[in-house]
């Protein structure tokens, strides 16, 4: 009876694997992530088949080069690390749709999101042109989708005509529209070795006490030309995911449970005080109900497996 009269439903096709992509010759895990590792280029496709057999259907990748400069440089190498990684998935495994994150941070030495102003804070427009370029290279190995991730005004519009003049129209954009100055995207910087030198990203992502700024945010996004929307984090902006999928019922939307999320979860979960699975599919589900069609977790393939074993 229970599941005749279920709402909301929660399967591996629902679910997106982040994975962190290095050019070290080892797997390395992640501290503050148990259970998440940093996977060699040459490895990451065995971990993409994997994912795709317990049935998730998508990964977002995040690639760490081993030289990070002033620039970024390698963001938009064609033979950069997430340009290689992206090659090898869809040669390995065509169906699964490929997304990767559009954003400076991870290729920078300093760790911030743009280009930088001679007193440190990222210039908006000067960064534009860059995503552009990083968004074509991903779409040349083979991306499906781009994702930026670096809350930059514009950024949605210049990417999609970037795409557009080099031959990709089908290359979707997938927004990460509303996205806060979290606090719970620590791990990640750890995992990423995104830590910034100096100053913060307040200046371009959102103050977690708005929440009309982040219709706006949206509005902007679909005017200029986002295929899909995003919410991040997600268990603390569920209103926020709500709110967004009423504002735009038609287009595919996506909540990141960030690496706080995870790791929040996971220490409970160590030290007995949580039950990991149970508190997980809760989770997972309440962003379900909230109005994601889809959900970034680190979780996937925990999740694809205990699903299949249920
Ligand atoms: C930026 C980016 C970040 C995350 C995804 N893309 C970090 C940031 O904004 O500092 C965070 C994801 C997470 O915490 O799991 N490229």
């Amino acid at each position: 009876m229970r599941q005749l009269v279920r709402e909301t439903m929660l399967a591996p096709e629902h679910l997106i694997a982040p994975l962190f992509v290095t050019e070290s010759a080892a797997r390395e895990p992640v501290a503050s992530m148990p259970g998440v590792e940093r996977v060699p280029v040459e490895s990451v496709a065995a971990d993409a088949v994997a994912l795709f057999r317990l049935g998730v259907r998508a990964v977002v990748l995040f690639g760490i080069p081993a030289i990070k400069d002033a620039a970024g440089s390698q963001s938009f190498a064609s033979d950069g690390v997430t340009q290689r990684a992206v090659r090898a998935i869809k040669a390995a495994v065509p169906e699964l749709a490929v997304i990767t994150d559009v954003c400076l941070c991870e290729y920078t030495d300093h760790g911030h999101c743009g280009v930088l102003a001679p007193d440190g804070t990222p210039l908006n427009d000067a960064t534009l042109p860059v995503l552009g370029r990083i968004a074509v290279s991903h779409a040349r190995a083979g991306a499906d989708v781009v994702a930026p991730s670096g809350m930059m005004d514009g950024m949605v519009g210049s990417i999609r005509t970037a795409l557009d003049t080099d031959g990709h129209p089908d290359v979707a954009v997938l927004s990460y529209s509303v996205k806060y100055a979290s606090a719970f995207y620590g791990p990640f910087r750890d995992a990423a070795a995104t830590s910034l030198l100096s100053g913060d990203r307040r200046t371009h992502q959102m103050d977690p006490a708005n929440a009309r700024e982040a219709l706006r945010e949206a509005d902007l996004d679909v005017a200029e030309g986002a295929d899909m929307l995003m919410v991040k984090p997600a268990l603390a902006y569920l209103d926020v995911v709500h709110a967004l999928r009423a504002q735009h019922p038609s287009l595919p939307l996506v909540a990141y449970q960030v690496s706080g999320e995870y790791a929040m979860l996971k220490a409970a979960a160590a030290n007995g005080w949580l039950d990991e699975r149970a508190t997980v599919l809760e989770t997972l589900i309440s962003i379900r109900r909230a109005g994601a069609d889809a959900i970034i977790t680190y979780f996937a393939g925990d999740v694809a497996r205990w699903l299949r074993d249920e």
